[in-house]
Formats: structure tokens, C-alpha cells, sequence
């Protein structure tokens, strides 16, 4: 059992910003204010789309843990493929869909420890996307999941994770919890948005997480946005957000 309170630089190293902007020069810029003050920067598919990978080179150059947040989703050889070029890109973090199914993130997993052998760099960690936070029982009905809920389909995507190799997966605030539960492995990583930080105030009353209690209970990563990239001082947002996290008693 892990006892205390987790040290300012483990606070840090756990604040994912993400940076959602529309081209290189804001990303960039934001980055430049906020690198002491995170531990990962998030490029998405919107700015990856527009920027490309030269930026990720960029930042990764520039000494900055990437989270490369494109969800590949295809068949098995293409997905190892891209795995493969995000290990040659030096992200620290990438992800596949748990949906695209074993076979899948199991030859994703692999490649990336071979390609990262391979050219001797620090293996990335590769997580996997569950049920995606936007999606309710009903959407995944339509799709043809006929899971009773939301949590039993996370909870059976995340075990096959876990079997297929991957080092962890996103998951809700909601979903912490069952997660931990369903994958007994330690040191399985649980990354999670949709936290917000100005919850702290009234988390009691609303149905809402804050950074601090994500990681309560038992988040590894949280993932900000908006609530960072919109503050008008965006560097002292996110060292609120990492005060708030170094509070934390883990139990
Ligand atoms: O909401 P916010 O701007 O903090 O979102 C930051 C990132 O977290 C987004 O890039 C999105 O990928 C992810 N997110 C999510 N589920 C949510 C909210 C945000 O996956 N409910």
C-alpha cells in the first residue's frame, strides 16, 4: 500500500496538457509557457492532423514528453506500422482502440517494443481507449455492443488490454475504479480526462472530478484542456491544478 503524499515533481510528472489548438505556433506557444509546469504535453488529432509530425519532432526535441493521442484503429499490420512510427517519433505515450480487438493491440505492443529495441530508445507506453467518455449505453447499443452497461464493456475492453500487453488505458473519471478492479496488474497505467479543476470547490454537491480526486482514485495521468489552454494565465492554472494533485493522500 502506497501511504503519504505524492511529492511535487510525481504531481507534475502526472499533469497531461493538451494541447487542442488549431495550428503549430499556438501549440508551440503554450508549450514554450507551460513546459516547467507539466510533465506531458497531448497532440490529438486535430492539431496532428493540421501540423503533422514535425511538430511532435519539435517538441520531442525540444525535451518534452508527447503523448500522441491519434486512437489507431485498423488491421493488425497497419496499426504495428503506425506503432512503429510513433517509437521513431520518441513520443513517451500513444494509443490504439481496445474496440480494433486483440490480435490488434497485441501486434501493436509488440512492434513498438521491437522497433524501440530495435534503435536502442526508451520503449513509449501504449494504452488503450475503452468505451469513448462521449459514448452512453445507448450509443453503444447502436453499435452492436450488448453489454448490460457502459462500465461491464470497459471493464471486459480493459481486461483484453491487459492480456494483449498494453501498459494501460483512458479511462473516466467514473471508470477509475472499475478498472483497478477489473486489472488486478500494479503498475497498469490509468490515464484520465474530462477532469475539471474548478470541481475541488464544489465536487460534494456536483457529479463532477477534479484533478485531485481522479487521482485518488487512482489515476495515474489526468489529461487537461480547456480549463488550462482558456485560463488567462495558463502557467499558473496548471501549477493550481498540480498543487491540488501534491495534496493527495493515496491510500
Ligand atoms: O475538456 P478538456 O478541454 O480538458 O479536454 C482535454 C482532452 O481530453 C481532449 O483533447 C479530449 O481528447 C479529452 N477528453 C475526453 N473526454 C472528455 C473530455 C475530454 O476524452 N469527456
Amino acid at each position: 500500500m502506497n501511504t503519504g503524499t505524492a511529492e511535487t515533481a510525481s504531481a507534475k510528472e502526472k499533469l497531461v496538457v493538451a494541447l487542442d489548438f488549431e495550428s503549430a505556433d499556438d501549440a508551440l506557444r503554450l508549450y514554450g509557457e507551460l513546459r516547467r509546469d507539466a510533465g506531458m504535453f497531448k497532440v490529438g488529432s486535430q492539431l496532428f492532423t493540421k501540423a503533422g509530425p514535425e511538430l511532435v519532432r519539435r517538441l520531442v526535441g525540444d525535451g518534452a514528453r508527447v503523448f500522441l493521442d491519434l486512437k489507431f484503429h485498423d488491421i493488425p499490420n497497419t496499426v504495428a506500422n503506425a506503432a512503429r512510427e510513433a517509437v521513431r517519433l520518441g513520443v513517451a505515450l500513444f494509443n490504439v482502440h481496445a474496440a480494433g480487438g486483440s490480435e490488434m493491440m497485441r501486434r501493436a505492443a509488440e512492434a513498438t517494443a521491437e522497433e524501440a529495441s530495435r534503435l536502442g530508445l526508451k520503449r513509449p507506453s501504449l494504452i488503450a481507449v475503452t468505451v469513448l467518455t462521449s459514448m452512453d449505453e445507448e450509443a453503444l447499443r447502436e453499435t452492436g455492443v450488448g453489454a448490460a452497461s457502459v462500465e461491464e464493456h470497459v471493464r471486459r475492453l480493459a481486461r483484453l488490454a491487459e492480456a494483449a500487453g498494453l501498459d494501460g488505458v483512458v479511462a473516466s473519471p467514473h471508470e477509475i475504479v472499475p478498472v483497478r478492479e477489473a486489472v488486478g496488474r500494479t503498475g497498469f497505467l490509468v490515464v484520465t480526462p474530462g477532469v475539471s479543476p474548478s470541481a475541488a470547490a464544489y465536487e460534494d454537491q456536483k457529479r463532477v472530478t477534479s484533478p485531485a480526486e481522479a487521482v485518488r482514485r487512482g489515476a495515474d495521468f489526468i489529461v487537461v484542456g480547456r480549463a488550462i489552454l482558456n485560463s488567462p494565465d495558463p502557467a499558473a492554472a496548471a501549477r493550481a491544478v498540480v498543487k491540488e494533485m501534491e495534496n493527495v493522500r493515496i491510500s
